[in-house]
């Protein structure tokens, strides 16, 4: 028998890891670690699986969370604030460490090894920690949420009926991948009995897409007749036209990630999910719709302002 600690289960990412853990895996065999003060998820209360409480700022805590498991899924940190993300990570690791959990999997992030973008600083870092830990890892780059698109498309809200959308680097291209599809993936890789020790796996999407292919979708999509265009600003000028959506504390970091698409950074296409699948992975374009339609509906409100954390 092997015993599975999950944490982050609350989130976006890890109630769909969860989702598919337990159909893979007998409840019984699940532990979540539960930092959220509201608690498990209903889905996870009602699933029988055993419920901890664990915390990453309260090392203590991860002791009793982590304590008799065999594998531990590490669900990275939510925060652009590098140092207390970093910390956060190692705060597991080491639990992990102490207790004797035998194999870490930690959700990392698709850019390049050597990457420009501020948002995969902490990633290295932690990558770069873990691997020197000693510990059998499964490091997991998950590729860009289709979810997330606002937000490298300079924070687009379709009832603003701004039709110019100002970004830094236009020809970058983006593998998007939808959060179901990596949930299901990751899932598949921690419930697999052997494999993947050591090693860096990549979850992407299948078909990268420029920011001017995208704006011909989004245009194709809205109702009404509108033709949605890209313009390269200077950063400057993106931060000083976007400050009313986002803080210069996140715009200006968040910047780089446009160099790191100049780079071809997400560009990078595995078969890997596709194949841990077994069937297609869900287009760009289902997801561009159902947000879009549900913005429009005012059901999509803040959609941006969730990723920009
Ligand atoms: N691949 C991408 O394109 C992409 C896009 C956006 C974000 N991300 C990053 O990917 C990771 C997962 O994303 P997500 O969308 O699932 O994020 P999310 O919905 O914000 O969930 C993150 C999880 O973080 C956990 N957490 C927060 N504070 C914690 C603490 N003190 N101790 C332990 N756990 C804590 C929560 O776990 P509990 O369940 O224990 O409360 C929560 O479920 C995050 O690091 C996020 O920044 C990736």
């Amino acid at each position: 028998m092997t015993r599975y600690i999950l944490t982050g289960t609350t989130g976006a990412l890890g109630s769909r890891i969860f989702r598919n853990l337990i159909r893979l895996v007998p409840a019984s065999d699940i532990v979540v670690s539960v930092y959220n003060p509201s608690g498990a998820t209903e889905e996870v209360k009602s699933s029988g699986v055993e419920i901890r409480k664990g915390d990453f700022e309260d090392p203590a805590s991860l002791d009793s969370a982590f304590a008799g498991a065999d594998k531990l899924l590490i669900v990275s940190y939510p925060s652009i604030a590098h140092e207390l993300r970093v910390r956060n990570h190692i705060s597991a690791i080491d639990a992990a460490k102490r207790v004797g959990i035998k194999h870490i999997y930690y959700t990392s992030l698709a850019f390049a090894d050597d990457s420009v973008a501020a948002v995969m600083q902490a990633h290295l870092d932690t990558e770069k920690y873990l691997k020197e830990s000693g510990l059998t890892c499964t490091i997991i780059r998950e590729g860009i949420y289709s979810e997330s698109w606002p937000l490298y498309f300079g924070f687009f809200d379709p009832k603003e009926g701004k039709d110019e959308v100002l970004i830094l680097y236009s020809d970058g291209k983006i593998a998007w991948v939808c959060r179901d599809d990596l949930g299901e993936g990751t899932a598949k890789i921690i419930a697999a009995d052997v494999g993947y020790e050591n090693q860096t796996l990549l979850l992407s999407g299948d078909k990268p897409i420029s920011f001017v292919e995208f704006a011909r979708i989004v245009s194709q999509i809205l109702p009404g007749d509108r033709h949605i265009t890209v313009k390269v600003v200077s950063e400057d000028e993106y931060v000083k036209n976007n400050l009313g959506k986002q803080s210069k504390e996140l715009l200006r970091p968040w910047s780089t990630t446009y160099k790191a698409l100049e780079r071809a950074e997400l560009e990078k296409v595995d078969p890997l999910l596709k194949t841990l699948l077994g069937r297609e992975l869900r287009p760009i374009e289902e997801t561009l719709k159902e947000m879009l339609d549900a913005q429009l509906g005012d059901g999509g409100k803040g959609a941006t302002a969730r990723y920009a954390k």
